[in-house]
């Protein structure tokens, strides 16, 4: 199996972060994002992942340089202008080859974190004999997600997208999707089209797409309150043995409190300090007696001595905070 992975977002929620790294390149736990989601992938047998890419494509290029990312075959095209969702998966099925080799392929939102049983997927989308298929999860609060009604026996009535009014269904587009080739032919070349807008709409109308309800574990790791779930689930052993958040690569003050946190290669955690909930990228350096409370300090960037950080702070890599500072919430640099 095959699989697109959109990945040429803006990561506007992600700001600072993103200016300078694209979304799916930060580093979460001790390695980029997008790794996790290729890994996890991988275990479900894709063999070939597709990087349908835009925005600092080059981050991705310089970090695969042999045309493997977690151990799998990848290959890269770049949009010239974002073609959005739609547009990027027709985008990257024709430029890739992938219509050479036909049959059903996957596409997946390159910020999706989950431990979704594709084979399990699969069988649905074949006994269906689906279009497309859809992976739901059932969250508290639908209408930031693209909300999806099906009827019993799981074909979409109607998909929509970040709706304003009360959603109908607490069952959301987990984004993850089976596609037919067929799909392609219904997506416009050389403009922007959106999947959860025009076409999955399109394909509920005609009775063609399905979805499969499936709680697993699962987060969309695009703002910066998942970005850190995403790391603490890790930590906290939700999704396997517990992982390690401090690389033996960071010097980390004996006299320092680092509580439910990632501390990456090359960062300083000085002394009297106390990190919790937090993720401190390589490189930076956290000042001697400065508190960082579920927060993101970016690559390189520093927090001087005494200074406060909390409240899903994001420092900019290479910015730094001024000793003392009290910061809550913030974003350094300021964001439009
Ligand atoms: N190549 C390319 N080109 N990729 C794009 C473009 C584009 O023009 N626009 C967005 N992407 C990529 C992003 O990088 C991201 O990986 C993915 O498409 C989805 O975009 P997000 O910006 O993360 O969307 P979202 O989180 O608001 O909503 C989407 O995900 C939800 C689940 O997490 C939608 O698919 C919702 O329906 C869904 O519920
Ligand atoms: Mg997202």
């Amino acid at each position: 199996m095959q699989a697109i992975l959109l990945v040429g977002g803006l990561g506007t929620r992600l700001r600072p972060l993103t200016l300078t790294t694209p979304k799916q390149m930060l580093p979460l736990l001790h390695r980029p994002m997008i790794e996790h989601v290729v890994s996890g992938l991988a275990r479900h047998g894709v063999a070939r992942v597709v990087l349908a890419l835009g925005y600092h494509h080059d981050a991705f290029r310089d970090a695969y340089l042999d045309g493997r990312c977690a151990g799998v075959e990848m290959a890269c095209v770049v949009e010239s202008e974002p073609l959005d969702t739609a547009g990027a998966i027709r985008f990257a099925y024709t430029e890739s080859g992938m219509e050479a080799s036909g049959g059903t392929f996957l596409v997946a939102n390159g910020d999706v974190i989950t431990d979704l049983d594709v084979g399990a997927m699969l069988r649905v989308h074949r006994s269906a004999g689906a279009e497309a298929t859809i992976h739901l999860m059932e969250v508290e609060n639908p209408s930031r997600y693209g909300v999806v009604v099906t009827d019993p026996d799981g074909r979409v009535d109607a998909f929509l997208e970040k709706p304003a009014e009360p959603a109908p269904s607490r069952w959301i587009n987990a984004g993850t999707y089976l596609m037919e080739p067929s799909v392609i032919g219904r997506i416009d070349g050389g403009r922007r089209v959106s999947v959860e807008r025009e076409i999955f709409p399109a394909m509920a109308a005609a009775g063609t797409l399905w979805a499969l309800r499936h709680n697993t574990y699962w987060v969309d790791a695009g703002t910066p309150q998942t970005y850190l779930q995403a790391q603490l689930d890790l930590l906290d052993g939700r999704r396997g043995p517990a992982a390690v958040g401090v690389s033996p690569e960071a010097a980390v003050d004996p006299g320092a409190l680092v509580e439910r946190s990632v501390v990456m290669v090359g960062a300083v955690v000085g002394a009297g300090s106390a990190v919790r909930g937090s993720a401190v990228h390589p490189g930076a350096v956290i000042g001697a007696g400065a508190t960082v409370l579920d927060s993101v300090v970016g690559s390189g960037a520093t927090v001087g001595q005494g200074a406060r950080v909390t409240g899903g702070t994001l420092i900019g890599e290479g910015f730094a905070v001024e000793p003392g500072a009290v910061l809550s919430g913030a974003r350094v640099p300021e964001v439009a």
